[in-house]
């Protein structure tokens, strides 16, 4: 057999833990598969006294996790710590320039400076592997860059955050409160260091752009991603989409236009039994439109510690078996510049709620209002019961047909001046939920 391949592993929170757990139980099959043994030099977190629940006798400890991008017996290192910027970043940068293959789970980092580093990387002749980064256990980065590399793809769509699929999962089934099922998802391990990241949408945005430059074969453009998140459902909202036959997931959608990518991060309201609408709990999709291929739907765990350390696992065995490929499937200097699609807006119907004034013509009034938008509706519905003389506020729920987006725009503004409706409506796009 073939010299054992070094690793340094930097982090050893839920992703790390899972990785030295499968490279000690499943050993003998991954030297087998790979040709050579895979082994642990060196390891590096913050805390050096913690119990893991993983043996790591024998095994160097490096306080300062930089150290293993110069460690003379680490080839590999394996960055799991997390951050755009600061030690994770500064250890990639020097490992890869100096000549030692990377394996990162780290979308921040990939999304803000993957292309960049992947220079480095070419230059070195080294490589630059992050799988764990999007979708979790779904080999969706090896999909576009091996088995859908023929095709010319016109959209990836997909719920991208495990965290907030599970939140909105979790409070659809148990009507539990947002923040309750927040907590849950961070003990469970889902959730980022800073938790605003997966209910801002700004993680599903970090992958939604990777995954744009890997299907359009642009470079990373995450500036351009058009970000919302789900801080703004409520379970009135779970309630009435289910009532309507939705289900709301935050979706992460890119899509090739004429002059550019159009990308971006919304909550939607998809039907039911579409395959996007039928994942649930901290399970992801990756739907994929290929010219050759049709639609691809890939579906798994997207968070937690086996489904991501098994993503770290499969870069590490194809580094292990001499793989080394373009980070973004073709060479840097092939790579176009990024470019946002002119026209982006885009046509969809909309779920709009708000509270209204609960009296004779305020209902003509707010349809008038979208009309004047040229907004169509295709239902209403107000709940709660209103007693003889009394004026109070209700939910409203109003599901237009198919509009563009300056059509709404304009009804909101009208919207906004009528005094019967309380606060800003909340405004969510219904998609189709990547049906057949
Ligand atoms: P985590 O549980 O918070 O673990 C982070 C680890 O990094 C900890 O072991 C911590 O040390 C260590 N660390 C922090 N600062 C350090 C420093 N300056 N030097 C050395 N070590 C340092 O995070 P995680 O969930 O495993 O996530 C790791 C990476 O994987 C992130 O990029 C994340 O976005 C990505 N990811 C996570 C998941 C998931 O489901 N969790 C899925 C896909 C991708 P201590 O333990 O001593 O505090
Ligand atoms: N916080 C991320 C999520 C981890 O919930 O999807 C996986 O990338």
């Amino acid at each position: 057999m073939n010299k054992p391949l070094r690793i340094g592993v930097a982090g050893l929170g839920t992703v790390g833990v899972g990785v030295v757990k499968i490279l000690a139980e499943r050993r003998e099959f991954l030297a087998a598969a790979s040709g050579r043994s895979i082994e642990i030099a060196a390891v590096s977190a913050r805390d050096a006294k913690k119990d893991r629940g993983i043996d790591l006798n024998g095994v160097r400890w490096e306080t300062d996790a930089r150290a293993l991008a110069s460690a003379p017996d680490v080839d590999v290192v394996v960055e799991l710590i997390g951050g755009a910027d600061g030690v994770a970043r500064e250890l990639v940068e020097m490992a890869l320039s100096n000549g030692k293959h990377v394996v990162t789970a780290n979308k921040a980092l990939i999304a803000q400076h993957g292309v960049a580093l992947a220079r480095v990387a070419e230059q070195r002749g080294v490589a630059l592997n992050y799988e764990a980064a999007v979708a979790g256990g779904i080999p969706i980065v090896k999909a576009l860059r091996e088995g859908l590399a023929a095709n010319e793809i016109a959209s990836v769509v997909g719920i991208l955050n495990g965290t907030c699929n599970y939140i909105l999962t979790e409070m659809e089934a148990t009507g539990r409160d947002f923040a309750e099922v927040l907590k849950e998802a961070q003990a469970l391990g889902y959730a980022e260091a800073d938790p605003t990241f997966d209910v801002g949408g700004i993680d599903t945005a970090h992958k939604l752009a990777i995954l744009a430059s890997l299907a359009f074969g642009r470079e990373v453009d995450f500036d351009n991603v058009q970000i919302e998140g789900i801080e703004k459902i409520t379970a009135t909202d779970i309630k009435f989409a289910k009532e309507f036959g939705y289900k709301i997931k935050l979706l992460g959608i890119a899509t090739r236009g004429v002059d550019g990518i159009a990308q971006r991060v919304h909550p939607a309201l998809v039907p039911d039994g579409s395959p996007l609408g039928a994942v649930s709990g901290v399970f992801n999709a990756v739907a994929v439109r290929g010219d050759r291929v049709g639609l691809l739907v890939l579906e798994g765990r997207g968070a937690g510690e086996g489904p991501t350390a098994s993503a770290v696992l499969s870069d590490l065995i194809d580094i292990a078996r001499g793989l080394v490929m373009p980070p973004f499937i073709v060479p840097t200097s092939h790579l176009k510049a990024p470019a946002k699609e002119a026209n982006g807006g885009h046509d969809s119907a909309y779920y709009l709620r708000f509270s209204a004034i609960d009296r004779a013509g305020s209902m003509a009034d707010i349809t008038r209002a979208l009309a004047q938008g040229s907004v169509s509706i295709e239902r209403i519905v107000q709940r709660g019961e209103r007693k003889e003389g009394e004026t109070g506020r209700m939910p409203v729920v109003f599901v237009t047909h198919a509009t563009d987006e300056g059509s709404m725009r304009a009804a909101l503004k009208h919207l906004s001046q009528i005094e019967e409706v309380a606060g800003k409506p909340l405004v969510i796009r219904i998609e189709d939920g990547e049906s057949r």
